[in-house]
């Protein structure tokens, strides 16, 4: 259900977004929702479920762990209650930004994210070069009382030199721009969860 707090959350990201492109929300959901989420993401893990991430996509895809060290698992509808909820809530976000920024959001993709400790992700941005449908990054963090000597951050490269660094604390949604800010994920002393995706507007199809 939409209360008027999350109303009001959804309205800051589209006013983050439309005057500079990011947005951080401490507490873009509710914690007990956090919580499971991060459960289901250990237990995803203990279970084995999460692979190698890749970069590149389709015939280009590849396993380097130079590049990003990541464990995910890609979220699918109907995978779980917590899961299915955190989807509804991206729905919410996606019907936000088109109505306010006219973006054409039609889908939403991600997964589930474990970096083991050391593990990083150098600096890329997410849309593809052959494939322009990642329009907004959305990256949802799982880790209670995560403290900055641990390291982790999501270092954001904005617009105009500077750089702003995120710590992967539960609850905490960061949302961007994908094929304007580069950005690196910084590596931690601890394991380091999070649900990260992409809203995606419709690509050109072939006639
Ligand atoms: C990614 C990414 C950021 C993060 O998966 O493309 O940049 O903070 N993740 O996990
Ligand atoms: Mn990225």
């Amino acid at each position: 259900m939409m209360t008027t707090e999350n109303s009001a959350c959804l309205a800051r990201i589209v006013d983050d977004l439309a005057e500079r492109g990011w947005s951080l929300q401490p507490a873009f959901i509710a914690q007990t929702l956090t919580q499971e989420l991060a459960e289901e993401c250990r237990a995803r893990a203990a279970a084995g479920a999460l692979a190698p991430a890749g970069v590149g996509r389709g015939d280009g895809l590849q396993v380097r762990e130079g590049v990003r060290g990541d464990r995910i698992q890609w979220l699918e509808p109907g995978q779980s209650p917590a899961s299915d909820q955190y989807l509804q809530c991206l729905d919410a976000l996606r019907q936000a930004l088109n109505q306010g920024l006219y973006l054409g959001l039609e889908d939403f993709e991600g997964h589930f994210a474990l970096y083991p400790p050391g593990a990083f992700y150098q600096k890329h941005v997410d849309r593809f070069r052959d494939d322009d449908r990642r329009t907004v990054s959305v990256v949802f963090y799982l880790n209670p009382d995560w403290q900055a000597e641990q390291g982790g951050a999501l270092r954001l490269y904005l617009e105009d030199g500077r750089t702003q660094d995120v710590l992967p604390q539960a609850g905490t949604l960061a949302v961007f721009l994908s094929a304007d800010l580069p950005h690196e994920v910084l590596p931690a002393s601890r394991e380091r969860l999070s649900l990260t995706g992409w809203f995606r507007r419709r690509g050109e199809q072939p006639l």
